[in-house]
Order: C-alpha cells, then structure tokens, then sequence
C-alpha cells in the first residue's frame, strides 16, 4: 500500500506517531495525517508536533473534551464525513488506546477500509478501565496488529484472534532513543537522583478523592521534592488540595523535559502506562499507582512496582532498590519498530 491515514487525538498517540509518520514518509507511503482534537491545550497538543517535529495535521476534527460517549460519537461523525470526501486511504492507522482510537477503528471499518493498529495486544484485565473496552474492540477489528511485546502476540491468541498479528517492538521505545539527546532541562529543576517525578492522570484516581489523597499524601511524606507536571484534570481536582511543601506542581511538561527530568530522578511514580517503560528505558526505578499493568516485563526485578494509591505500599516501594539488570521491554532486533511497521504496510 501506498496511501495511508494516520489517526491521533491524545498526547501518546504524538509521541507514537511522530516516529511512525517519519518511517512512513521515509519510505514512500503517501500520509494524510488526522488530528481529533481530543487533546487540544498547547502543552498538550502542539507542543509535542513542534518540537518532536511531527507534521501538520491536514486536519484537526476539533472534537475537546467530553463523556466517553460524546468523545467517540463525535469522532465517529466528523471522521466519517472526512472519509466519505475523499478516495479511501488504503488503510487507516490508530495508535494505542484512547477514544481517538477505538473512534476511527469502528468509523474505518463500517466504510471497509482495512485498519491497523499500532501497540496492538496490550490488556490490563481490568475492564473497568475505559483503555481496556478500547484495546479490545479495536483489536478486533484490526487487520493489521503491531504488537510491541511478546506478551501482547499471546494476548490476541487468547482471545481466538490469529491473522495480522506482527511483533515489531515498541515505536515508544524509538522515540526514547531517537529523541533521548534533545532531552531539554525544564524551568523547575533539581540535582540529579534527588527528586521524584510523578504523573497522575487516570479517571481511577483523580476522580476518587480516597485515592488522590493517599497518593498525595504518600508524595507528602517522602523526604525529597517530587516534580508533579499535572495533567489539567489532575490540576483542577487538586484546586481544594493543601499540598505538602515538598511537592512542585508544574503545568505539563513537553516530550524532551519529560526525558530529561526522568532519566535523572530517584523514582518515577506514575499511573501512566507509556511512563513505566519510559523510566526504564532511561535507567529510573517506577513505582506504578495502579493495582495492574498492560507492561507486566517491566515488574522483574523491581524495576516497576505495583502500589495502588496506598500510601504504605508506595512508601515502601520507595525504600527498595531493583536488582540488576534492567528488563528489557519492547525491543526486537534488527529494524526499529516504526520502520519494521512501515516496511509491512508498504509491501501490503
Ligand atoms: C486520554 C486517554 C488516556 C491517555 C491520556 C493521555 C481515553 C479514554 N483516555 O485520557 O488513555 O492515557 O489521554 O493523557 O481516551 N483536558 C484539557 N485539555 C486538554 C485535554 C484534556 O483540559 O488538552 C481535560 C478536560 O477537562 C477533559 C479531561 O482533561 O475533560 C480528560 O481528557 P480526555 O481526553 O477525556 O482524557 P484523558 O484523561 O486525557
């Protein structure tokens, strides 16, 4: 194939495409590059395609924020009139697990334009978990599944699904080494190894005052400063918070800040999921605020420990060191995982 659409709406899917956008081009795919609009403040949206250079969107959707179900409905309604415009692209590519995703799966399919799906095969078990219904249905109707992990091939063989499976490596893990040496020093700055970073940003612990709170008082009480960039949910259920001295909130940082203050902190304590396997990639023991994770090849060797918001836990994952050597998660050998994906789209 040779005409590709390439869907992104929310932060991740940035980091994503930024690196399979150039493998594609690079190799001749034509890319018609849609943005939903999901996300839309600048720091969390043009940001990231300025400085990790990725291309303009040929259009943005301007969907914003909203339920679950306005979210997709809206995508699905004004991608579908994009897609009936124009001649259909070969296939349309989605990116990890976010209403963006699951969206232009379903709009792609109802109009038989074949889809593939980058970080394909990832699951949590935990339906509860908007990301989770996403990966699913977006697996299913996937023709092409690009999975980053061992562990996600065998998850869609579980689940019955056998055509289009591809293990290519994580495209997250080559934007952490393509971009690693831009890494850019932030405003708010500490000596290296004397500060946590943390991320909170999942609906399970923002919008559960019980578990904000344990996870705020737990950063509270840890002897160092913890850089907290907030995500502006997190930001606005903070409002009525009295922070402990120790913590600086900071609006959210770009890809290369994130890289540099992670790369040089004691401890990464995140709810993320692409943070986990950034904080390793980059040498920084993680300490994840959920009771699960999609990136079970980061919990050997206590490099990534799993602490619920529970303050006990996460104060003594904090006080253990991992043992050597760090997993290795996401990588193949040979090609990076966004030329591997290219070069498969292309000879399709
Ligand atoms: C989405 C993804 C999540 C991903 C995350 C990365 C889904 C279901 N979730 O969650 O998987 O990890 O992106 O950040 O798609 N908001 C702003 N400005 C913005 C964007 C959001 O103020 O630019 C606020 C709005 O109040 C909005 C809320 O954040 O209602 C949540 O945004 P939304 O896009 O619904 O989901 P995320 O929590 O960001």
């Amino acid at each position: 194939m040779t005409d590709v659409m390439s869907i992104v709406g929310a932060r991740p899917q940035f980091v994503k495409a930024a690196v399979v956008s150039r493998a594609l081009r690079r190799i001749g795919i034509r890319e018609t590059l849609i943005h939903t609009g999901q996300h839309y403040d600048a720091g969390m949206s043009a940001v990231f395609f300025e400085e990790m250079g990725i291309p303009e969107p040929d259009v943005n959707l301007g969907v914003g924020s909203g339920s679950h179900a306005y979210q997709t409905g809206e995508i699905m309604v004004r991608l579908e009139e994009q897609l009936m415009s124009r001649p259909n692209p070969d296939c349309v590519l989605v990116f990890g697990d976010t209403n963006s995703t699951l969206a232009a799966a379903v709009t792609a399919r109802k109009l038989h334009i074949p889809v593939a799906h980058v970080e394909a095969g990832l699951r949590s078990f935990n339906q509860r978990m908007p990301e989770e219904l996403n990966r699913i249905v977006t697996d299913r109707l996937s023709d092409w599944l690009f999975c980053p992990t061992e562990t996600a091939c065998e998850n869609l063989q579980n689940e019955g699904i056998t055509n289009g499976i591809h293990l290519t490596g994580d495209v997250m893990l080559d934007a952490t080494l393509h971009f690693a040496d831009r890494a850019r020093k932030p405003a708010q700055d500490f000596p290296d190894r004397s500060y946590v970073v943390a991320t909170v940003h999942r609906a399970e612990n923002t919008d559960d005052p019980k578990r904000l709170g344990g996870i705020m008082t737990a950063l509270g009480a840890l002897q160092v400063p913890v850089l907290f960039p907030a995500h502006p949910r997190t930001m606005e259920r903070l409002k009525g918070f009295a922070l402990p001295d120790n913590i600086f909130l900071v609006q959210p940082l770009s890809y290369l800040e994130m890289l540099y203050v992670v790369k040089r902190a004691l401890r990464v304590i995140t709810d993320s999921g692409g943070l986990q396997k950034e904080a390793l990639w980059l040498g920084t023991p993680c300490i994840t605020l959920r009771d699960e994770t999609e990136w079970i090849e980061t919990l050997e060797g206590g490099w990534n420990v799993l602490a619920g918001a529970d303050p006990d836990r996460i104060t003594a994952a904090m006080r253990r060191d991992p043992g050597s050597p760090i997993p290795s998660i996401g990588r193949v050998d040979g090609n990076s995982a966004s030329d591997r994906i290219a070069s498969i789209l292309l000879s399709n």
